[in-house]
């Protein structure tokens, strides 16, 4: 049984002051809520992660990066390093979103070394796949997100891939009014299930949990859920407000009893 993921990345969004206002009211609406068998995940700007860690604390909800270098300390001015944000409060750290790639130049080679480097510290990578409208235009996605997926994991042995959470991002589906299909959605899940079973075997495959992100709202999320492949959501406008995280929250905890159940 993979454990199911709740997650929000609150981009540059929520200064020191939002964010302990945020913590306190997604705590309260989620006091009552039975997460136990969900992972949460809160992401928020550098500036507010050691207070939003503070807000947090003895809640449900880890939080972590949005982004890190590879080099532990040194000559780079503007970056943080993993032993930062481990001593930051962080559990997590986000590789490879898309507006990384897009606006900073990001690659799958540097993020194939800071993945490296969250692993040596025991960060949890969340690793972003996700092909262009282009490719997907080209019929290519598949062969993108295994590019992207075997470029990132070079290096690891197989036995520690199913501790990076593996985030479907489609491109074109982030920060726009819809989601990707579900029917899609099912598609991509299982074709990077199988790029995993290819290359780490049955056993990584199964254990290693692939999460969808771009544009799930708490009306599209729960038929996204019940995607067989699917183990969570990643959210970002719909997730910004305290309110639409704890109903995401409340999804996916009810998807996992469901999952429990089944
Ligand atoms: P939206 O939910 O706003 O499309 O953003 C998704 C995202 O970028 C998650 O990483």
């Amino acid at each position: 049984m993979r454990r199911l993921v709740a997650g929000t990345g609150w981009k540059m969004n929520n200064g020191i002051a939002d964010s302990i206002r945020y913590a306190e009211e997604l705590r309260s609406r989620i006091a009552a809520m039975d997460t136990s068998a969900i992972d949460v995940y809160v992401l928020p700007p550098f500036t507010s992660l050691t207070t939003a860690a503070y807000a947090f604390d003895g809640s449900p909800v880890a939080i972590g990066g949005q982004n890190m270098h590879w080099e532990d300390s040194g000559s780079w001015t503007g970056e943080i390093s993993a032993p930062m944000l481990l001593e930051a409060g962080c559990r997590y750290v986000e590789l490879a979103h898309s507006e990384r790639l897009q606006h900073f130049g990001e690659t799958y080679e540097l993020v194939r070394r800071k993945l490296d480097k969250a692993m040596s510290v025991g960060l949890i990578p969340i690793l972003c796949l996700g092909e262009l409208a282009e490719e997907k235009a080209a019929g290519r996605a598949d062969e993108v997100l295994a590019s992207q997926m075997l470029t990132a994991i070079d290096g690891q042995p197989d036995t520690r891939v199913p501790e990076i959470i593996m985030a479907y991002e489609p491109r074109w589906a982030i920060g726009m009014a819809e989601a990707a299909s579900p029917g899609y959605i099912a598609e991509r899940h299982r074709a990077l299930r199988n790029i995993l079973r290819k290359h780490c075997g049955d056993e990584v495959a199964e254990k290693t949990r692939i999460i969808y992100g771009g544009s799930v709202t708490p009306e599209n999320g729960k038929d996204i859920l019940e995607i067989e492949d699917v183990d969570g959501l990643f959210v970002g406008r719909a997730a910004w407000k305290a309110e639409g995280f704890a109903r995401i929250v409340e999804l996916v905890s009810e998807a996992a009893r469901r999952k429990q159940l089944a």
